[in-house]
């Protein structure tokens, strides 16, 4: 399905009963809103589920330019607005981490529950950022192939097996420009960590044992900074911890959402 949000036609899907608490799931970069089809399937039994690919990836077009983080936040707010999504539980993966962190520093009460997956709140350090740099040139002279080669084997612990050909295929269906304009809003992205905090709603920090990029010092100390934070971290998963570790991410998920979510 598509909605005009901000002037961009926005794919998105929603499934589950009307009338049950929304989920929102936020997914990573480069990825699109299917590395979040089996968790979808799983929470639709017992909420309305909505996934949508960020501006730029999968089906989702990129608008005209500046794109910084915050317009993927304005999308997120703004796709909520469109289908009537009053409040939500929110779950983020990673560069879906950086925007749960700031949609909630910016408009908390929309949110009953915010789930952070292998996610961080600090912004980029200064080499991360020249990391950036280095990847958005090498996408626009190169292409994706060679950028998705190169990142699979940082996002696994297991790139070879199929969860890894899986993503690899979703990742290669991205065109270079979404993902270099990716790069860039993460690498202007602000700290968050002042405003953790503030968060007063349940929340929940996930990360895989084996994660790379977000390892599970970074869960624990931002589980530390939340008031009342549950921290599960996944055996044998790296960073993209739903596809790696399905059966304990779906339990640890489904369990914290149960707890947390609004009773009608
Ligand atoms: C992601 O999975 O979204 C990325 O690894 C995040 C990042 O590059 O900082």
């Amino acid at each position: 399905m598509r909605a005009a949000v901000n002037g961009i036609d926005l794919a998105y899907d929603v499934e589950g009963p009307p009338g049950r608490p929304w989920v929102v799931l936020v997914h990573g970069f480069p990825f699109t809103r299917a590395t979040w089809a089996a968790q979808a399937a799983a929470l639709a039994q017992e909420y309305r589920v909505l996934t949508w690919d960020l501006r730029g990836l999968g089906e989702s077009p990129l608008g005209p330019a500046p794109q910084p983080l915050e317009s993927y936040v304005d999308d997120l707010l703004g796709l909520m607005d469109a289908l009537g999504v009053a409040r939500a539980g929110l779950v983020g993966l990673s560069m879906g981490g950086y925007l749960a962190l700031r949609a909630v520093e910016r408009a908390q009460p929309r949110f009953w529950a915010l789930a952070l997956c292998d996610t961080r709140s600090e912004p980029d350090s200064d080499e991360g950022k020249l990391g950036r740099a280095a990847g958005i040139r090498a996408l626009h002279r190169d292409g994706v192939e060679p950028f998705v080669r190169g990142l699979l084997p940082k996002l696994l612990l297991r790139p070879e097996a199929p969860a890894g050909r899986a993503l690899s295929e979703i990742m290669l269906r991205n065109g270079a420009a979404g993902m270099a304009n990716a790069l860039a809003a993460m690498q202007g992205r602000t700290d968050t960590t002042p405003s953790l905090a503030a968060i007063g709603i349940p929340s929940l920090v996930v990360v895989g044992s084996g994660d790379a990029i977000t390892p599970p010092e970074v869960a624990r100390s931002l589980a530390a900074r939340i008031r009342g934070a549950r921290l599960e971290v996944l055996e044998d998963a790296g960073h993209v911890s739903n596809l790696e570790a399905p059966a304990a991410f779906d339990a640890a998920l489904g369990a914290f959402l149960r707890d947390a979510a609004p009773r009608s």
